[in-house]
């Protein structure tokens, strides 16, 4: 039988332990602009501008003052005190997240996102599914057919916050992956997982590639290259691992490779995470491919960051479809070919 969950005996978490993310998100959610104004006793806060301005500000001052943090969650507590008497009857995170389900999309979702979150028995799984709920009502989503493929945007690292995917979910974003397009099945791509026990081995590599790259380096610089190893929530190495194969040209085998991982990023998406591939120079460094353990014939195609998307990156302006859409007839194809600008490269097939 499963283990009964862990029974809520201790005390609210403070304003000041939710991080920045949450920050943003209670006093976008829970605190309308003028209780927001009148809580904080700073001077710093702008006198006019949209309502985000202002709660961009307050995210700032508050990180930086333990007492304007403290004065926002008795302001907070004030006005949502029903709310919290409410989920006070939760013994569990389980209970927790039930009374959550049953107020989100309701007129009462401010005051139980407040509670939940400050909830002793909040942990990862609760504070995960109500900012879930709480930023998907607030950004509009797609409509129309495809809203998930046309829908997907990348979310660099910064714009995403804990708790990256699940084992299960990522093992479902893999599946996804495998399910891509793949002549003979050789699915010649793999993936290096990046666990937290890992994490300052990855940013010593990282730090180790910049100096090399970069003698001069700044000490920001370096806390950079270490933040792209350390801050993911979840961090993948997408390999690409060709084989030989007499059936299957290698320039089919890259193709399968993107195709793959297309679905995961899909996947990712569909799930709910924001997740974005990045390579930049250490995906070329031939001495992190080695400590990587990367074998003859597999490069090291970028790193996916994955996680929860704190702050939703801006629309993305797609190409129109014309621009890569073509009709064939034999008069069209002679024309086209005679205007397009020679390559003045050589393309070779292991070189894409
Ligand atoms: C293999 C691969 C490596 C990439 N590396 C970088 C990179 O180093 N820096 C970067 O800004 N974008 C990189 N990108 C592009 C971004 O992942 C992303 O696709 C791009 O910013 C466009 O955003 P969108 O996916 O929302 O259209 C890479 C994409 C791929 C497929």
């Amino acid at each position: 039988m499963p283990a009964a969950p862990p029974q809520s005996t201790g005390h609210r978490h403070p304003f000041s332990s939710l991080g920045r993310h949450l920050h943003r998100s209670v006093l976008r959610t829970c605190l309308p602009a003028d209780a927001l104004r009148a809580a904080m006793r700073h001077g710093g806060l702008p006198s006019g501008g949209s309502d985000a301005l202002l709660v961009e500000a307050a995210v700032r001052i508050v990180a930086e003052d333990a007492r304007e943090a403290e004065a926002l969650h008795r302001a907070l507590d004030e006005m949502h005190h029903e709310a919290i008497r409410r989920f006070e009857s939760a013994r569990n995170e389980i209970a927790l997240l039930a009374l959550w389900t049953a107020a989100a999309g309701t007129p009462d979702m401010p005051g139980a996102y407040w509670a939940v979150l400050t909830h002793p028995a909040a942990g990862r799984l609760a504070r995960h599914h109500a900012f879930g709920d709480v930023e998907m009502l607030a950004t509009p989503q797609p409509t129309g057919p495809l809203p998930m493929l046309l829908g997907r945007r990348s979310v660099s690292p910064r714009r995403l916050m804990e708790p990256g995917p699940e084992a299960d979910q990522l093992d479902l974003m893999l599946q996804a992956a495998l399910s891509a397009p793949d002549h003979g099945r050789l699915h010649p791509w793999r993936v290096i997982e990046f666990r937290s026990d890992a994490r300052e081995g990855l940013a010593d590599l990282f730090e180790d590639e910049k100096r090399r790259r970069d003698p001069i380096a700044s000490a920001h610089d370096i806390r950079r290259a270490r933040g792209h190893a350390t801050e993911p929530p979840c961090l993948l190495a997408f390999v690409v691992s060709l084989r030989q194969r007499k059936k299957v040209p290698l320039r089919e085998q890259w193709i399968a490779a993107g195709a793959a991982l297309g679905s995961l990023m899909n996947a990712a998406h569909e799930l709910g995470f924001g997740a974005i591939v990045l390579s930049g120079d250490r995906c070329f460094d031939p001495h992190i491919a080695a400590e990587l353990g990367l074998v003859e014939g597999e490069t090291l195609a970028g790193f996916i960051s994955i996680g929860t998307i704190a702050d939703p990156p801006p629309e993305a302006a797609r190409p129109l479809s014309q621009t890569v859409w073509s009709c064939w007839s034999p008069q069209v194809a002679l024309l086209r070919t005679a205007q397009r600008p020679r390559m003045a490269w050589n393309i070779s097939d292991s070189e894409p």
